[in-house]
């Protein structure tokens, strides 16, 4: 059976590529969806990809993902550290969620270093730029037991 995947982004992640690029790097959002597709046709692995500055859209995805994915990899943006709606979205539903950040959170302000998500989530990975998100595809899929 092939895996299902859900790839949800949050708040101003659709401006990618011109936002803040020295911390965010010049890959569009577009782009890295592209190269996620073309990960997921190499494994075999069907991805849908969501965008929202809306908390309650991201909430409605993660209810919905329920009813076909198998796990999804998300980057709430800011919602990271403030969101404890899309947590409880997130512990509400019975499917992996690995967090995933562009920048390294860690090293960035203080706020930055707490996250409300990551204890509902199996794992996180940031700081490698767009490569966060194949890293946390493949994490993903090495927990589902397809590769
Ligand atoms: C981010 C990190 C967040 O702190 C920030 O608010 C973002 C992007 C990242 O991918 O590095 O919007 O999630």
């Amino acid at each position: 059976m092939n895996h299902k995947v859900l790839i949800l982004h949050g708040p101003n992640l659709n401006l990618l590529g011109a936002r803040e690029p020295d911390m965010y790097g010049a890959v569009t959002l577009a782009e890295i969806d592209r190269r996620l597709g073309e990960a997921a046709a190499e494994r075999g692995v069907e991805l849908r990809s969501f965008q929202s500055s809306s908390d309650g859209a991201l909430i409605d995805a993660i209810h919905e993902a329920q009813d076909w994915a198998d796990g999804i990899v998300f980057n709430p943006g800011a919602y990271t550290h403030s969101s404890y709606a899309l947590r409880d979205a997130i512990a509400a539903i019975d499917l992996p969620t690995v967090e995933v950040h562009l920048s390294n959170v860690d090293a960035r302000e203080a706020f930055r270093r707490r996250s409300v998500i990551a204890p509902v989530c199996v794992g996180k990975i940031a700081g490698f730029g767009w490569y966060s998100y194949l890293l946390s595809l493949d994490a993903l899929l090495q927990l589902l037991g397809s590769q």
